[in-house]
């Protein structure tokens, strides 16, 4: 008897010892890869693109992945965060208006406040979770949802750090610049991008305040392409989408931002460039023709001004190291909707 409680003593502490020695390893992995990230070129410009942080419907909750994200931006530390959407968990007709403040209070105090205590400028796109914009008849499905959306960013409006350009129906579509760089946000939050919004961004994109030097980004929830498996089906991705890519290579816009699809790819449509955000939050997906889901993630770009040149990096919020565009398929396959091949996360801008 004395025997076996020693045994179990000895075993308990080698374990103890073998736990204490992992954790140690495992720590040191993770300030390493930080130390790498932190000592990475920086850009003239630095842009952290995040996307689809929500948890389950009315949850005022974000997973740990989020936390990890946050963390791993405090020690990237961009100039500015890009968010393209589902930064709550609404979509439901039953949540009410005081579950609605309560998400967006809490989305506030997480997210958005620590962001720009750190005087980081944050630009939002509405997602279908925000403020869907699918409709019955005339009428929005989530009208509700839409409101307190508008009242939230109203109210963080000029908190953002931003330049506004054309903010006429922010936050749900407009427009911003700074020195080198001219975003546009698209309300993609449903798969109807109708052609009165695609007049708006070609106007959007003629701006005089454009610079040709400036990179052109433009931002919506829902990708021009199926990019994971179980959104490859209408109503996960944009309607009409060809004629979108089309105003987008007419005008010259270096890349098209999405989330929606939780899947990190870099990617090429027709000859634009594209990028579908991993999920930084809850359920990740996988890429079409993938073995395994797609890791958490965000993703940073560099732009370099002297060269206007771009080089992109994704971290793994599972592992906070980044992730190789090797690791992934060369081309996204579908029958349903245009293929889209991998392409370089070195890139050149402007015209
Ligand atoms: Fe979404």
């Amino acid at each position: 008897m004395q025997a076996s409680r020693r045994l179990f003593l000895k075993l308990l502490a080698t374990t103890a010892v073998s736990r204490w020695l992992l954790d140690g390893v495992q720590a040191a992995a993770h300030k390493k890869s930080s130390e790498t990230v932190v000592s990475s070129e920086r850009g003239d410009l630095r842009l952290a693109l995040i996307s689809d942080l929500n948890g389950p419907y009315g949850s005022t909750h974000y997973s740990a992945t989020v936390g990890q994200g946050l963390d791993l931006l405090s020690q990237l530390k961009p100039d500015l965060v890009l968010c393209a959407g589902d930064m709550v968990a609404g979509q439901k007709i039953s949540l009410t208006d005081s579950q609605l403040e309560a998400m967006w209070s809490s989305y506030q105090s997480t997210i958005l406040n620590p962001l720009l205590q750190k005087g980081v400028g944050v630009i939002p796109t509405m997602g279908n979770h925000d403020a869907s914009s699918q409709r019955s008849g005339s009428r929005y499905v989530f009208a509700r949802e839409r409101i307190q959306a508008a009242s939230f960013w109203e109210r963080q409006k000029n908190l953002l750090g931003l330049q506004f350009i054309d903010a006429k129906d922010y936050p749900f579509q407009f427009s911003v610049r700074r020195p080198g760089l001219f975003v546009v946000v698209m309300d993609a939050s449903s798969a109807s991008v109708d052609r009165g919004q695609q007049r708006w961004l070609e106007q959007a994109l003629v701006s005089e305040s454009r610079s040709p030097d400036d990179c052109c980004l433009v931002m919506g929830h829902l990708p021009l392409t199926a990019v994971s498996v179980g959104r490859d089906r209408a109503g996960e991705c944009i309607e009409d989408a060809m004629h979108l890519t089309d105003l987008m290579q007419r005008q010259r816009v270096d890349l098209y931002l999405s989330g929606h699809h939780h899947a990190w790819y870099p990617g090429e449509l027709k000859g634009q460039r594209v990028l579908s955000l991993g999920a930084m939050g809850n359920g990740p997906r996988r890429l079409l023709g993938a073995q395994h889901k797609s890791d958490p993630s965000l993703t940073l770009l560099d732009l370099f001004q002297a060269t206007k040149t771009v080089r992109e990096t994704t971290f793994s919020l599972k592992t906070a190291e980044p992730i190789s565009p090797d690791s992934l398929p060369m081309q996204l396959r579908s029958k349903a909707f245009p293929s889209l091949d991998r392409r370089s996360t070195h890139w050149s801008y402007g015209s």
